[in-house]
């Protein structure tokens, strides 16, 4: 290794938009101001786990203006594999954090900056807490749950997809006299849910954070057609669950849990108790991978110098974060710990409920 200082990026967890814009703005702070080289660790963690080491040096040619609107992320990422207890081919669980660890110190990095969720940063931390390793984190989730931080990275972005989806869905809903019902994203956190039916114009938005009765949302369709409108607009979040309290998920490969299919259940509680003709639209991935908004695409680029400067600090273990229409940073700890659900006491479900919009409850 040359005596240039090199310091390390990857992208983990689930891609959202806006991922690309914070790796650039990584890329030039480190480049043009630290005079430093960056290396892109491919595929999350899995880079650092083959050998040969699967990275790639991102010069300021590597991330020309056209990846501000780029979705997804050009180093790859991965939601599997934790390397404390990563799944074997022969179906055995190994723990494979000190070829990780390895892998860093090969590379020779200064330090490393991670973009990822809270389940990510988890992991992350724990790596570097067990191999010394210089870490600096920039928090991204369409479900806008990491603590400390007002926004993360592709959350605006699938907000404004799950809000035209509303918008376009409205015009057929009133053609057809309808109930639509959007499920979307957030894991179990309903913050999608919320912002993008209020911006929306949705009637009813279902939480995971506030259990709801099916027959305030059969109340509230029965009152919409009472005051004379011919349809309605359904907001579902993937985490609510059942009547009876299920939540709904299904198993892939390797044991992953995903939610699947309240959007369906709910459809067809309505139609049950108000005769009402439904329909469902998953909108699934849609809501991560375009391009990312104007919003995203700042927030990602503030994020990305901020995180490079801690670097140049030796501010180490910290989460750059959005506060007051500033950046900050805190502790990677307290953000973890921080986990983020929809305030029940906050601005967006005091709007909603101001707007006569049917929480459920
Ligand atoms: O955490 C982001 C997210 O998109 C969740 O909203 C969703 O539940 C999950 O990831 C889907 O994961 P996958 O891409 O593995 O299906």
């Amino acid at each position: 290794m040359s005596g240039e200082k090199r310091i390390g990026i990857l992208t983990s967890g689930g891609d959202c938009a806006g991922l690309n814009a914070a790796i650039r703005a990584v890329v030039h702070r480190a480049t043009l101001t630290y005079g430093w080289k960056v290396i892109g660790i491919r595929e999350g963690t899995m880079g650092l786990l083959e050998r040969p080491l699967d990275y790639r040096v991102l010069g300021l040619d590597s991330v020309s203006g056209t990846m501000m609107h780029l979705g997804g992320t050009i180093l790859g990422t991965t939601n599997k594999g934790d390397p404390f207890a990563f799944p074997m081919a022969d179906g055995t669980l190994k723990d494979r954090s000190v070829e990780i660890i390895g892998g860093y110190r090969e590379l020779g990095l200064e330090a490393m900056i991670v973009i990822g969720g809270d389940g990510s940063l988890g992991i992350m931390r724990k790596l570097a807490l067990q191999g010394g390793l210089n870490l600096v984190a920039i928090p991204k989730t369409i479900d806008n749950d990491v603590g400390l931080t007002e926004s993360s990275v592709g959350y605006d972005t699938a907000v404004a997809i799950a809000t035209e989806a509303l918008d376009r869905l409205q015009p057929t809903a009133a053609s057809h006299a309808r109930v639509m019902v959007l499920e979307v994203m957030g894991r179990d956190a309903g913050h999608i849910a919320l912002a993008a039916g209020i911006a929306g114009g949705a009637d009813v938005i279902l939480i995971p954070e506030v259990p709801y009765h099916i027959e305030s949302v059969a109340a509230k369709i029965r009152a919409v057609r009472q005051q004379g409108r011919n349809f309605a607009l359904v907001v579902v979040s993937e985490a609510v669950r059942t009547l009876d309290g299920q939540e709904l998920q299904r198993e892939y490969a390797g044991g992953q849990r995903r939610f699947t299919g309240i959007g369906t259940y709910i459809g067809e509680r309505i139609a049950e108790d108000t005769g009402a003709e439904t329909r469902v639209t998953v909108l699934g991935h849609v809501q991560r991978g375009s391009m990312p908004s104007p919003h995203d695409r700042l927030l990602a680029s503030a994020f990305g110098v901020h995180a490079t400067d801690l670097i140049a600090k030796k501010k180490f273990d910290r989460m750059v974060a959005w506060s007051n229409r500033e950046v900050i940073d805190v502790p990677i700890a307290d953000a973890i710990a921080d986990y983020r659900p929809v305030d029940l006491e906050g601005a967006m479900i005091r709007t909603a409920r101001a707007l006569g919009i049917c929480l459920g409850d």
